[in-house]
């Protein structure tokens, strides 16, 4: 069953055309990966999907009814919950308290009572592994911990669609397997995916369809093996990125880097 359906998407910045018209459908149970340069439109087309911004040509539907141009908070509350690339967490609250804020103001059917917010915390918590720094506040998390938050409050929204915008920048190897790891454990519960990722080894390693886009445009699409072999892929993108791919990550990614 098609869940997101978007039809000819255009966003334009001034003279930049942000999202030329981007056409695809998210299925219930997809990973769907996105994947493509600095500036090809990746967080910008997250942006449309998730209200922030209003496409200025095309449509966005979910489960067949448009969403375009609607507010971020009813667009959450029909069940499409997201991170974002600039982690911007509530500096003097708890991880749990952080993480409670989503299923207080998120949810689909009203409000949740505080404590059960709470609880709804510690259970997404336990998901992403943060239960036993739950009581930390959140300024003493690190790095890869900090995206690990994201996805817990993005999660205690319960959404049926989730999308991630880079979650794994910036972390090592092991810490991109165990981040791979906790989107397998959210796909499991039956979340459909949509994410924006760089890095290769984990487009290959959850995605079951991955979409390149380029200059605001989708440049290929298809299952992931296939779409990592193709000609016009290697030369707009991989070509680089698979060399940069050879060097360790740097280990203070700065916040904020990238748009
Ligand atoms: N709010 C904005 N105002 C002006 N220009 C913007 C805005 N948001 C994005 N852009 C421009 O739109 C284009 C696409 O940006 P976007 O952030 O969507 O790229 P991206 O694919 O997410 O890149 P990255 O891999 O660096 O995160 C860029 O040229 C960017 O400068
Ligand atoms: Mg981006």
């Amino acid at each position: 069953m098609t869940l997101l359906a978007v039809n000819d998407v255009s966003k334009r910045f001034g003279g930049v055309n942000a999202l030329a018209g981007v056409s695809f459908g998210v299925d219930e149970g997809d990973v769907l990966g996105i994947i493509g340069p600095n500036g090809a439109g990746k967080t910008t087309l997250l942006n449309c999907i998730s209200g922030l911004y209003r496409p200025d040509g095309g449509d966005i539907r979910w489960e067949a009814a448009s969403i375009s141009g609607m507010a971020p908070y009813r667009i959450a509350r029909l069940g499409i919950g997201r991170t974002f690339q600039i982690v911007r967490p509530f500096p003097s609250m708890t991880v749990r308290e952080n993480t409670a804020t989503g299923a207080l103001f998120g949810r689909p059917h009203g409000r949740l009572q505080p404590a059960a917010a709470l609880a709804e915390a510690d259970e997404v918590l336990g998901l992403v592994g943060l239960g036993e720094k739950r009581d930390y506040p959140v300024l003493r998390l690190t790095v890869p911990d900090r995206k690990r938050l994201e996805v817990a409050r993005a999660l205690a929204m319960r959404p049926r669609l989730l999308l991630l915008d880079e979650v794994m920048a910036g972390l090592n190897d092991v810490e991109v397997e165990q981040a791979l790891q906790m989107i397998r454990r959210v796909r499991d519960r039956g979340v459909t995916i949509v994410l924006i990722e760089h890095v290769m080894k984990v487009i290959v390693g959850i995605c079951n369809r991955a979409l390149v886009l380029n200059f605001g445009r989708t440049l290929v699409e298809g299952p992931p093996s296939e779409v990592l072999k193709d000609k016009r892929v290697i030369e707009a993108y991989l070509g680089r990125r698979y060399a940069q791919d050879q060097q360790p990550p740097p280990r203070s990614h700065p916040e904020g880097a990238g748009t």
